[in-house]
């Protein structure tokens, strides 16, 4: 199993690589993910390759036992590519993205394709036959730092070019955008705008001010472009060997559509920092993260980074307390993680990163954060079998697209209305109650109950496909909006739930959103403060109603029976609490088994083994005991702080 640290040789000085070689193998590390950044070492001069850094230390690392991950540079283009090639990206108000940071090359600048394309193929012949390479990575985190959409002169022929592909003609376009309105129509495909800054955006807003059909489609143009970036590396590498070849995606990042990056990937890797600088997030939030990298391939994935010590860029998240840096490794491989590679192996003086600490601090010396990795090493050693290649046993689905996403962006519905809160807050509240979610799209048989919840996209096929899941006697739960944009991003004129009406069984007469709060009642309780779907059942019955003004008596939630199966329709947010009683509610009736265990115990079933993971920075007793796989006793159930047990099915 891949266990190893970033290391980057051109970091340090080589007398100092062997000691670090030396330091990682007594840690019980066998893989350095390295090259992410070193275009300005491999490339000093514009067609100039000098890899002998790489060979040197590579062997160096090997001669310990420790295999390489390279990883192509090209997220730090050089200065001297900058000083003669136009690769740089453009804002949205027309400024020009200065070089001095990383991730400021543009997708479709046509040099910035070529010299990376050149760096990569040269890395490949260079490197092909090394045996010490076990695996490539392309770039590194596309899209980190706001960089998916560019507004460049570049970006807007190509997006217009892969519109006329689409399209055909601009009268078609014209008509599916309503480009009728406000006299936006284009003549010719020549026209076509990208969604910069216009007379409806105020200054300094992050709300959109265009045709959200234009929108949308930059969107998924500019995502494209990145996966279209991507294949012109893995080509140029896979001409040369058939090694694996991933990138390093970011989790719940949104803006380039990961099912599109991962299909031409082999495996998928993603940087996993629970604790730092912007946050410090909760540990369902970072499990649904693992489950939505999962679900891109609908296979295991590898943590390309992991945090490993207190980290950030002018200020620091707090330093990882004893038990934790176990915890998140084995949170990882639970929910499908096959390998984990900790950020990085030593703290470096200079730089942006002087504060991203790592396995070491500055003076190298191994404490705390050393002796717990090898710990967690060695125990690895004898799970190795109940890791690689298992399977969790899913009883929930939900289902995350990102023209969904995107299209929430673009139009938000209600004031306090987030459609990732959303997704998280059903993710949460499945998690809470120990039920294996899978966060991914497609194959719903699989599971006993789907979640959409504001699936306002939905694509015809998407209908096709989980209505016959439900004949057959599936669950499905959607919520308000579900149901209501068609692919151009455009309203359906039918009657609401739209695309959802025959499967929901009711209307939805009216809607509000909110500006004082409301309630509901029946067999739910909660307040209400976004958002209110007033309905009206047709085959439906009714589980909640409201209790306030003219609403008051209305259907608020309800369940149709289609088919075998059931339709919940959720008109309205609702309250931590509420949304947990709904999903035990459905759950219990959709035949799944829930664990309630005292808040922070995670609970995850795998094909071969249980994993149970205290989140807690104390002691807790939880109901679940047997044979333990760490060290062959028995285990009682009592979990230490941030305590792990994997045990016998
Ligand atoms: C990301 C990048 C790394 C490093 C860390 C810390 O995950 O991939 O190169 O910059 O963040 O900021
Ligand atoms: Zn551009």
């Amino acid at each position: 199993m891949i266990f190893g640290a970033c290391y980057y040789p051109e970091h340090w000085d080589k007398t100092e690589w062997k000691h670090h070689a030396r330091l990682m193998h007594e840690a019980g590390l066998n893989t350095i993910r390295t090259g992410d950044f070193a275009w300005g070492v491999m490339e000093p001069e514009e067609g100039k390759f000098d890899f002998s850094f790489l060979d040197e230390a590579i062997e160096i690392f090997a001669k310990e036992g420790i295999k390489t991950i390279l990883c192509t540079p090209t997220a730090g283009p050089p200065k001297w590519l900058v000083n003669k090639y136009d690769i740089l990206q453009r804002d949205r108000y027309g400024n020009k993205e200065n070089w001095g940071a990383r991730r400021e090359g543009c997708a479709n600048s046509r040099e910035y394709r070529k010299r990376s394309v050149l760096i990569a193929e040269e890395m490949a012949k260079h490197f092909a036959d090394n045996p010490n390479i076990i695996a490539w990575q392309i770039d590194n985190e596309f899209g980190c730092h706001d960089s998916t959409r560019c507004y460049c002169e570049n970006c807007r022929k190509a997006f217009s070019k892969w519109l006329e592909k689409k399209y055909v003609t601009i009268e078609n376009l014209n008509k599916l955008w309503g480009t009728v309105f406000w006299s936006l129509q284009y003549s010719s495909f020549d026209d076509i705008i990208l969604p910069v800054y216009n007379s409806c955006e105020p200054e300094n807003s992050q709300s959109w001010s265009h045709n959200p059909s234009l929108d949308l489609e930059y969107r998924r143009f500019s995502s494209d472009s990145w996966v279209e970036y991507q294949k012109l590396q893995i080509d140029a590498i896979k001409k040369y060997t058939n090694k694996p070849v991933t990138h390093n995606f970011m989790g719940h990042f949104s803006d380039i559509d990961y099912y599109d990056l991962a299909k031409d990937l082999d495996f998928v890797a993603w940087d996993n920092y629970p604790d730092n600088q912007w946050g410090d997030s909760e540990y369902e939030y970072v499990s649904m993260a693992h489950e939505n990298m999962r679900g891109v391939k609908n296979k295991n994935f590898i943590v390309a980074e992991q945090e490993s010590g207190p980290c950030g860029w002018d200020t620091m998240g707090s330093t990882p307390e004893p038990g934790q840096l176990r915890l998140w490794t084995y949170q990882a491989l639970a929910h499908g993680g096959e390998g984990m590679i900790y950020f990085r192996f030593k703290a470096l003086p200079y730089g942006m990163e002087q504060y991203w600490y790592g396995i070491l601090d500055h003076d190298g010396i191994p404490r705390r954060r050393y002796y717990e990795i090898q710990k967690t090493g060695n125990e690895l050693k004898r799970l190795e079998p109940y890791i690689l290649g298992a399977k969790n046993k899913y009883d929930a689905l939900i289902v995350k697209t990102y023209d969904n996403l995107w299209a929430h962006q673009i139009k938000h519905h209600a004031k306090d209305f987030d459609y990732r809160n959303m997704l998280y807050s059903y993710y949460k509240a499945n998690a809470d109650l120990n039920i294996n979610t899978a966060v991914s799209v497609g194959n719903y048989d699989n599971y006993k109950v789907v979640y959409m919840p504001a699936y306002n996209i939905v694509h015809t096929d998407e209908i096709e496909k989980i209505t016959e899941y439900v004949k057959n006697g599936g669950t499905l739960v959607i919520t308000f909006r579900s149901g209501t944009r068609d692919v151009y991003n455009n309203l359906f004129t039918s009657t609401l739930p739209c695309a959802f009406y025959e499967l929901a069984g009711i209307e939805v007469e009216e809607f509000t959103a909110l500006r004082k709060p409301a309630h509901i009642t029946g067999e739910i309780k909660s307040e209400v403060n976004i958002w209110c779907d007033i309905l009206k059942p047709m085959t439906a019955q009714v589980l909640c109603t409201y209790t306030d003004r003219y609403f008051k008596d209305r259907a608020a939630i309800t369940v149709n029976s289609y088919g075998k199966g059931k339709v919940y329709y959720i008109g309205c947010d609702l309250e931590t609490t509420a949304m947990k009683n709904l999903i035990r509610y459905i759950s219990k009736k959709a035949g799944i088994e829930m664990i309630e265990e005292p808040h922070g115990i995670e609970i995850v079933q795998r094909d071969n083994c249980t994993v149970i993971m205290n989140h807690n920075d104390f002691a807790v007793q939880t109901s679940i005991c047997g044979k333990s796989l760490i060290n062959g006793e028995n285990f009682n159930g009592e979990l230490d702080a941030y305590g792990v047990e994997f045990i016998v099915n």
